[in-house]
């Protein structure tokens, strides 16, 4: 197995992978029981007023030589629509919190300039608002996802952006949005009050929050057809207490989904997180830990939101996650621009199980964040864009999409990192399209060793099999300007299928999709 291993790993990438000692590992993937539907809302997005996430990122303006619609770059917007963007969440995060929608509104040469005080201190002139948000969710064919301002707004604010926004009759503020060039109300489903608010978006205590909720929640009315879906702001990770409260505090039928924000830091440092590039065996493996942390979280989280919701109709809504590192030497320190490597694809895979065995609770996940902050999709450069690794990931993984989470069993090595946390060395989810399909998804997050992985499919037959495999010579390899196509997603053809049974090698530090048909 070493040599045919070794013998894929030139194919991939034309040099040779690090080859170490084969583990074994055994799968069963129980087709006929699946239960949860996956939600597609789970591949979301978050796009913030920070750094260069909207303004040279997203959004370039209609005057721009960069091609784009509406102001938006066209060439991001095709690549949102090839991994089926299933939502958008915005304007913050942080920002969420200090922003007011009528600044936002409006002639742009008229709109009022403020300071970003969360992101840089940098001018924001409002010139990307509600308009020009929710049209390019129309373009993207996506669900607007809004975050209301609970920290520094009023109750009055935040229900007159909902009847801005959806109203479909004669109002003031209805009549307004129709000034302003837009007829028809837009449609929002998903809706966030506040944001963090047990810090930046307030500073209040779970008690507090929580009787804010209900305040701000009740004049978040339904205009005609439009349902909001409403979001609690929750817990930052661990914050259990937080979670307890919102469940208790706030009854069911008063909100739709509590959040949740956790963030994989390589060191568990805030002062000191570790670089996005340059970091040791020690440093990946501790970023593994802090990743699979998130399948601990969701687990007791979910465990306090059973109590209270037995139906599981409240979604637990992960709607700020991924990798955050120091920032890349010499940028803005409030811009959170960091590079995105092997690492983070492998990190990415790894939340993408966890939430996807999770789909009972998790209803929404939204990595943070889209463009040229944190773990981003797309890097950009002036006219220049790129795919980051993560990316690849989440084109990947859209075969989960609205598919039915298939209950599996996998029995893998187990490692431990320098600070003697835990992890196993594969992580994996499997569901089953609406045709029926099998996929399996499969992670290996050891850096030398491969897997020779055996599945049993239990009550499927797989009458064909095909592989993409996401990998890279070096851990800390990424896309850059000069090449954007170093890490991509491959075809990989090691599966091998008979009658229930499959077995495949999966290659060190990779992330594969195996697709198997009916
Ligand atoms: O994603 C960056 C920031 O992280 C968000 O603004 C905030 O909600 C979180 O602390």
């Amino acid at each position: 197995m070493k040599l045919k291993s070794l013998i894929l790993s030139v194919a991939l990438s034309g040099t040779v992978l690090a080859v170490g000692a084969q583990s074994k590992a055994e799968l069963t993937v129980n087709a006929e029981q699946g239960t949860y539907t996956i939600s597609k809302h789970i591949y979301g997005h978050f796009s913030e007023h920070l750094g260069r996430s909207i303004y040279g990122g997203l959004w370039v303006g209609e005057d721009s030589s960069i091609p784009n619609i509406n102001g938006v770059r066209s060439d991001i917007i095709e690549a949102l629509k090839d991994i089926n963007i299933p939502n958008l969440r915005w304007p913050g995060g942080c920002f969420a919190d200090e922003y007011h929608w009528m600044d936002g509104i409006g002639p742009r040469e008229d709109r009022p300039k403020m300071i970003n005080t969360h992101w840089g201190g940098v001018v924001e002139d409002n010139s990307f608002g509600t308009h020009e948000f929710l049209n390019l969710c129309e373009v993207l064919g996506t669900e607007p996802y809004i975050c209301g301002n609970v920290g520094s707004g009023t109750v009055e604010e935040m229900s007159k952006w909902v009847e801005y926004i959806t109203f479909d009759g004669e109002s003031l503020i209805a009549n307004l949005r129709k000034q302003n060039g837009r007829e028809e109300p837009w449609k929002v489903k998903y809706w966030g009050v506040g944001n963090e608010n047990w810090g930046c978006g307030g500073n209040m205590t779970a008690e507090y929050y929580a009787g804010e909720y209900r305040r701000y929640a009740t004049y978040a009315r339904n205009y005609g057809d439009n349902r909001l879906y409403k979001i609690v702001g929750g817990p930052n990770s661990g914050d259990y207490h937080w979670m307890e409260v919102m469940m208790k505090n706030i009854p069911t039928g008063q909100k739709n989904g509590v959040s949740l924000h956790h963030y994989t830091l390589p060191t568990g440092n805030w002062s000191k997180k570790g670089s996005s590039t340059e970091f040791d065996e020690n440093e990946y493996y501790t970023t593994i830990t802090a990743a699979y942390y998130m399948d601990e979280l969701i687990t007791k989280h979910s465990e306090i939101m059973d109590k209270y919701d037995k139906n599981k109709r409240v979604g637990l809504i992960v709607d700020e996650w991924g990798t955050w590192y120091d920032v890349e030497p010499g940028t803005n320190p409030g811009f959170l621009y960091q590079q995105n490597t092997m690492r983070d694809a492998i990190v990415a895979g790894i939340n993408f199980n966890i939430f996807n065995n999770h789909a009972d609770r998790v209803h929404m996940a939204n990595i943070a964040q889209l463009v040229n902050v944190l773990q981003a999709l797309f890097l950009t450069e002036d006219e220049k864009m790129l795919k980051t690794p993560t990316f690849h990931v989440f084109d990947m993984y859209k075969v989960h999409q609205e598919a039915t989470l298939l209950p599996i069993d996998l029995k893998t090595e187990e490692f431990q990192d320098v600070k003697g946390k835990t992890y196993p060395q594969l992580s994996a989810c499997a569901s089953m399209d609406k045709d029926g399909n099998v996929h399996i998804s499969i992670v290996n997050a050891d850096l030398k060793n491969g897997v020779d992985l055996s599945c049993a499919l239990n009550g499927f037959k797989a009458s064909k099999a095909s592989a993409k495999i996401i990998t890279s010579e070096r851990i800390n390899d990424y896309n850059s300007f000069e090449n954007p196509e170093k890490i991509v997603m491959y075809d990989f053809d090691g599966v091998k299928v008979k009658g229930n049974d499959l077995s495949v090698n999966i290659p060190a530090m990779s992330v594969v999709t195996i697709a198997l048909n009916k």
